[in-house]
């Protein structure tokens, strides 16, 4: 991703959903400068603390709602929009933040992000008779992003969709990937049905996410690069 974004000493860099701070610091490494923003002050405190002689700035600041003191060169972002659920918001702030002919480099969650996962949780609520799942994602198709991009106002360079199985840590299963990132889809169901219900997941979706002695996410990606015109 940060070859992708071809960061140039002394250009401006937003870092949209910067997390802790890690890619920011990498990317300021290369001379440009670098503000990274974060809706979750707590990511923000870290970022703060782990690079604090980067270069790099870090502020807590919405996706949806960011206003920047100058227009930037370029805005980066990984693995963080697929957390902003209203997309045209979050372009809309980012057309705002870009000088025209600047770039929007992103990586997010794509159409079939984690299919098994959910499509685990859904059989086992139905199962369970627990109703509904409520999930915080936003994964669009390519066309369905590229298509907002261009409404916004950028032109759409590159547009790659691809699947990334990536491997969960050690020990973890399905379950746990449920607990640590979709602590708000359980919240839906009450507490004590979650054991039960996160070990029928496992169940469902073993013979698909377990491998060569460990588990699998299925991960699918939306790479974009887009012009501001
Ligand atoms: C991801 O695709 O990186 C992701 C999606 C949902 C939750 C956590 C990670």
């Amino acid at each position: 991703m940060i070859d992708l974004l071809e960061p140039q000493a002394g250009e401006s860099i937003l870092d949209l959903g910067c997390g802790t701070g890690d890619l920011a610091a990498e990317i300021a490494a290369t001379g440009a400068r670098v503000h990274g923003i974060d809706a979750d002050a707590g990511m923000i405190e870290t970022a703060r603390a782990k690079h604090a002689g980067s270069g790099a700035t870090f502020a807590v600041a919405d996706g949806h709602a960011f206003t920047l003191a100058e227009p930037v060169d370029k805005v980066f972002s990984n693995a963080a929009l697929h957390w902003m659920t209203r997309p045209d918001e979050v372009i809309e702030r980012v057309h705002a933040a870009l000088r025209p002919g600047g770039r929007f480099v992103a990586e997010q969650g794509a159409g079939r992000n984690v299919a098994t996962l959910i499509e685990g949780m859904r059989t086992a609520a139905a199962e369970q008779g627990l109703g509904d799942v409520v999930l915080p994602w936003y994964f669009p198709s390519t066309a369905e992003h590229a298509g907002r991009l261009e409404r916004a106002g950028f032109e759409v360079r590159v547009a790659l969709y691809f699947d990334r199985p990536t491997p969960l840590a050690p020990g973890d299963t399905v379950a746990d990937w449920w607990r640590m990132f979709g602590p708000t889809t359980l919240a839906g169901f009450p507490a004590e049905a979650h054991d039960a219900l996160l070990r029928r997941v496992d169940e469902l979706v073993k013979d698909r996410q377990f491998r060569d002695g460990g588990w699998f996410a299925d991960y699918a990606r939306l790479r974009f690069v887009a012009v501001r015109r």
